[in-house]
């Protein structure tokens, strides 16, 4: 008998699987959750919502509704709005209808692993640019990259550095690329700023979003892309009908209905994070780089597994990034609630207590 892997796609054999070890832990500051869980009244409002609705009935085959409010709470048309079963579905459907054998996909690395993972999965070529040594995007190399590729994936606050694209420099990548520009906003109520509006001028730009981060609604799988109607007709056929639950439908509406609640919630994760950064660069043997999103990449002097292990030993569970290109010896900690971050804190100064102050020497 044949080896039944031999029917398993070559492409697909060699890569390795996205995974996270699941591990709990008190303080759980690893995934770039809300740490304050969605407010009771939003709960509570959609709680009601699902009594009053029949469980036994598929949910609307397009979510018009929701559609509506989520063109309105990103300023974009509704015709180029498309919904998700969290933003993870949506770059697979994207991927899904523009690779194959021959197109070439452009990600900044280090970045979110799905995006080369798929990619070889379809049988396309990743091509890899890398961040410049203080992990800020690197636009020159980006903008040569840029002309040949078929798509180009920025993910804007990337996730893990934190690091921002400028709208100017977006502009020139859509300006001179050949293809589909893929922007993912996972992250873009921490940074105050979004590519949305290059969609009036910029056919050729893809925005994602996510109810999983800024919305806390990781749980509920929600996500959304913002595109030109005309990509957004052709995406939709890769995508799996009824893909979002009514429970998942009612909770996204009503997020957005009562977002004057989730708001405060966003400040004051954007202050802690002002405030741990800040923390963080008085503490020996680490070197944390700025952020723009609801985490911190941070390199120590250490061994990072050994760190990552000490913090686990006190109940904080961190996000082992030492695997990325670029970060062997990082980590990546989501801001938590104050008494988290300061908990955090406390045990990372016991931990590098004493350590070598940390000399940031770019390798060349
Ligand atoms: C950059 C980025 N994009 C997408 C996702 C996936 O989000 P979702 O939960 O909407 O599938 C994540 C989750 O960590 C992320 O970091």
């Amino acid at each position: 008998m044949t080896d039944i892997l031999s029917i398993i796609k070559p492409s697909v054999r060699r890569v390795e699987a996205y995974t996270l070890k699941q591990l709990a832990a008190p303080i759980k500051i690893n995934q770039n959750e809300n740490p304050f869980d969605m407010p009771e009244a939003i709960k509570a409002a959609v709680y009601r919502r699902m009594n009053e609705k029949a469980w036994s009935r598929y949910p609307a085959f397009v979510p018009s509704p929701l559609i509506s409010k989520l063109a309105d709470f990103s300023g974009w048309r509704s015709d180029g709005v498309l919904v998700g079963n969290g933003s993870n579905e949506l770059i697979e459907a994207i991927l899904m209808v523009t690779v194959e054998k021959g197109k070439r996909v452009l990600v900044p690395q280090p970045t979110f692993t799905l995006y080369k993972l798929l990619t070889i999965i379809l049988g396309g070529e990743c091509e890899e640019v890398f961040l410049t040594h203080a992990l800020e995007f690197d636009i020159q190399k980006l903008l040569e990259a840029t002309r040949q590729a078929d798509l180009t994936i920025i993910c804007s606050p990337n996730n893990p550095t934190g690091s921002l694209i400028t709208l100017s420099d977006l502009t020139s990548i859509l300006k001179v690329t050949a293809g589909l520009v893929i922007v993912d906003e996972a992250y873009h109520e921490f940074s105050r700023q979004s590519v949305v509006p290059l969609l009036n001028d910029f056919e050729n730009l893809i925005v994602l979003r996510t109810f999983s981060k800024a919305m806390a609604m990781a749980g509920l799988r929600v996500g959304y892309l913002l595109a030109h109607p005309r990509l957004v007709q052709e995406i939709a056929k890769a995508k799996l009908p009824y893909n979002l639950n009514i429970f998942s439908i009612a909770a996204a509406e009503t997020a957005i209905e009562h977002f004057h609640l989730l708001q405060p919630q966003i400040d004051l994760i954007i202050q802690e994070r002002e405030r741990l950064y800040g923390q963080m660069q008085n503490v020996p043997g680490l070197k944390a780089f700025p952020s723009q999103a609801n985490f911190i990449a941070f390199e120590t002097s250490l061994d990072p597994m050994d760190v990552f292990k000490a913090l686990y030993a006190d109940g904080i569970l961190v996000r082992d990034v030492s695997r990325y290109p670029m970060l062997d010896k990082f980590l990546r900690v989501s801001v938590g609630s104050p008494a988290e971050n300061d908990r955090f804190l406390a045990s990372l100064r016991k931990i590098l207590k004493g350590a070598e102050t940390f000399a940031y020497q770019p390798a060349d």
